[in-house]
């Protein structure tokens, strides 16, 4: 089982070291072992390297494949548009139709702006929430993530990104402008938001938070910690952002908001909208979103690129029409494959926690049990779950060394067992190796 060869992988990587900093496009896929790998080929719940390995792929181009690699309606629907034209620096009826959609689904859409990536609509809408504000403070919270881009990348209590716990998950170095404005606080936690908001909540435009920590470990939130966050924004002022670049489409058609019955002000999407096509957005309340018509400036010369657009529609148009199979599917594969792998876990003696957050596994290795905060996460340890990776790769089965898996629509029963087979010897290496 263990015999692939990834010379291949081993070799390109050599050369795109001396061409690329770490031969890698985005800093963490550095650290897979046994190699980084180079793929040539993925469809359906499979992906192929250059080598000719095929695996069982839960990284799902970190999250956006939800319909699994090569989706038809939305190869159709990009094939056709090709031949229609990419980008027209102009309006076109597919935008419309996107923004349509996503007000009938996410409760909190009234108006749609669309950006590309998920960091950049992070951005967009605080700009948004600082105008609608006429305040500069942002409340964000730690072990969150909101994407790469300066000021919202602080991870610590109060601190600038690598004085905090840890600069996990995101690789922040000590160059990051942060900020003052940023506030960070702990999550799950009503008294210390109150707390903060009782001493700074008049300068505060914005509380934006990852609804399921996803980032922050997979957790929920206690019940009525969300319900209690959203009063003391009314209370305050202060705008409620959901970062739903995970959850959106993913927990439910309509997002982490819609599964668990509160509304933010502001929601920003991304991943699962377009299927590995590059498309953001940030939607909002009418009210709120003005501000884009008036004082905030918004741009970007791909925004509504028309393949991406495109892409999204068919997305979502399947999800909606499905979502009767899709969703329940999606909830009883995952927690078979959750439940798989902690059975495994207790026949190997292996410190493995899994948790759940519908189509979203996160595994933590030595962590409290149960992991609830960050900080538990932070507590986890990381060597034994790359060994993990490692093994798993070696037997066929692509999983990022963070420990986080994305299940997709696509993902077969019979993919579930191949990677059980696969996760039990993986775990009897890795147990052996660290014995
Ligand atoms: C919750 C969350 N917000 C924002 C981002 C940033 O999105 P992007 O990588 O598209 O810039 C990510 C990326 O993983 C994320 O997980």
């Amino acid at each position: 089982m263990t015999d692939r060869n990834f010379s291949g992988s081993v070799r390109y990587m050599d050369r795109a070291r001396t061409l690329i900093p770490r031969g890698v496009t985005s800093s963490r896929r550095a650290m897979l072992r046994p190699t980084p790998l180079v793929f040539n080929h993925a469809e359906g719940s499979r992906i192929t390297d250059i080598d000719g390995n095929t695996y069982v792929d839960y990284v799902a181009g970190y999250g956006p494949m939800l319909l699994g690699h090569q989706p038809e309606p939305v190869i159709t629907a990009v094939q056709k548009q090709l031949t229609a034209g990419v980008l027209y620096g102009g309006q076109h009826e597919a935008e419309g139709e996107l923004a349509e959609r996503i007000i009938h689904m996410v409760p909190s859409a009234e108006r749609v702006l669309f950006n590309v990536t998920g960091s950049e609509a992070d951005q967009a809408s605080v700009r948004i929430a600082r105008a609608a504000t006429g305040r500069k403070a942002v409340v964000k919270f730690e072990g969150h993530y909101h994407g790469w881009l300066d000021p919202l990348t602080a991870n610590g209590p109060g601190s600038a990104p690598g004085t905090g716990p840890s600069p996990r998950p995101v690789q922040t170095a000590s160059y990051n402008v942060v900020g003052p404005e940023i506030l960070v606080c702990p999550w799950n936690d009503v008294e210390a938001l109150a707390d903060l908001l009782s001493r700074r909540g008049a300068d505060v435009a914005a509380v934006i938070m990852e609804p399921v920590a996803v980032n922050g470990g997979n957790l929920w939130a206690d019940d009525g910690y969300l319900a209690a966050a959203r009063e003391l924004c009314d209370e305050y002022g202060c705008l409620l952002i959901f970062d739903e670049v995970v959850t959106g489409f993913r927990l439910a058609p309509g997002g982490a908001q819609q599964r668990l019955g509160v509304v933010p002000d502001l929601t920003v999407l991304a991943k699962a909208l377009g299927s590995g096509f590059p498309i953001s957005a940030v939607v909002g309340q009418a009210k709120i979103m003005r501000v884009a018509e008036t004082t905030v400036g918004h741009a970007g010369t791909y925004n509504g690129n028309t393949l991406a657009v495109v892409a999204a529609n068919a997305t979502l148009e399947t999800l909606e029409t499905n979502r009767d199979a899709i969703y329940p599917r999606l909830e009883t594969l995952s927690a078979s494959l959750a439940k798989g792998i902690r059975e495994q876990a207790d026949k190997h003696g292996a410190p493995l926690q899994v948790l759940q957050a519908g189509g979203l596994l996160r595994l933590h290795w030595n962590a409290p049990t149960p992991v609830r905060s960050y900080a538990d996460s932070l507590a986890g340890q990381t060597k034994p779950l790359q060994d993990f990776s490692e093994q798993l790769i070696k037997r066929g089965i692509h999983a990022r060394e963070t420990g986080l898996w994305y299940i997709s629509t696509v993902h077969t029963d019979a993919d579930i067992d191949q990677t059980l087979r696969a996760v039990d010897e993986a775990l009897a290496e890795t147990v052996a190796t660290r014995a």
